[in-house]
């Protein structure tokens, strides 16, 4: 039976599947806050960014992307299908997103999220993340363009970093 929890980078034939994944799993979002009015970023652009793009599960069943920015590593989107959440997908995904980044050289990684959201904060808490009190220049640049998409009207925006050594 193939393992739902194995990690590997993605394939170029898993892009538009990441695409749907990321607005399937932004639903989970529509009980607290109504109708989204963001969309999903496609897949093919974190392909090219710069930083790296992880998939689980075969068929793919969720992913997580990671920017190199400025010297920092920065989990960018992390989403599962709702379907098969709470069966360890998001946390192999977020362990073997620090797994890579320490193998980079990168002794941090960090996200931006929300502070109240169950599976936000607290999950990422409960995989050693803490909130950052002090943001230096990109994180702040990420709050300053969150505030300006918006993200802060459903709810606390926070910061985040874990180190990648565990
Ligand atoms: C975040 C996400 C990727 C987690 O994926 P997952 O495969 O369900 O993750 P896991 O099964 O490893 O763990 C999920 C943990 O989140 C918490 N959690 C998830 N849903 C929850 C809920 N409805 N109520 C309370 N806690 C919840 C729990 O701590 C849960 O662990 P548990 O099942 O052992 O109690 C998934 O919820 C998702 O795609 N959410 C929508 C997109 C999103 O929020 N991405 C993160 C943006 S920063």
């Amino acid at each position: 039976m193939p393992d739902e929890t194995a990690v590997r980078p993605a394939r170029r034939e898993d892009l538009d599947l990441v695409t749907a994944i990321e607005g399937e799993a932004d639903q989970t979002f529509v009980p607290l806050f109504g109708p989204l009015d963001w969309r999903p970023t496609k897949g093919q652009w974190r392909m090219a960014a710069p930083g790296f793009l992880l998939v689980a599960g075969e068929p793919v069943a969720g992913f997580a992307h990671v920017m190199e920015l400025e010297g920092i590593a920065h989990l960018e989107q992390l989403a599962v299908r709702p379907a098969l959440h709470r069966r360890g997908i998001g946390t192999a995904l977020v362990r073997a997103a620090m797994a890579e980044a320490a193998r980079r050289g990168y002794a941090e990684i960090s996200l931006c999220t929300y502070a109240d959201v169950p599976w936000n904060a607290p999950f990422y808490a409960s995989l050693g993340f803490v909130e950052l009190a002090d943001l230096g220049p990109l994180h702040t640049r990420m709050q300053e363009k969150e505030v300006q998409m918006g993200l802060d009207r459903h709810g606390r925006r926070v910061v985040m970093s874990a180190p990648t050594a565990t």
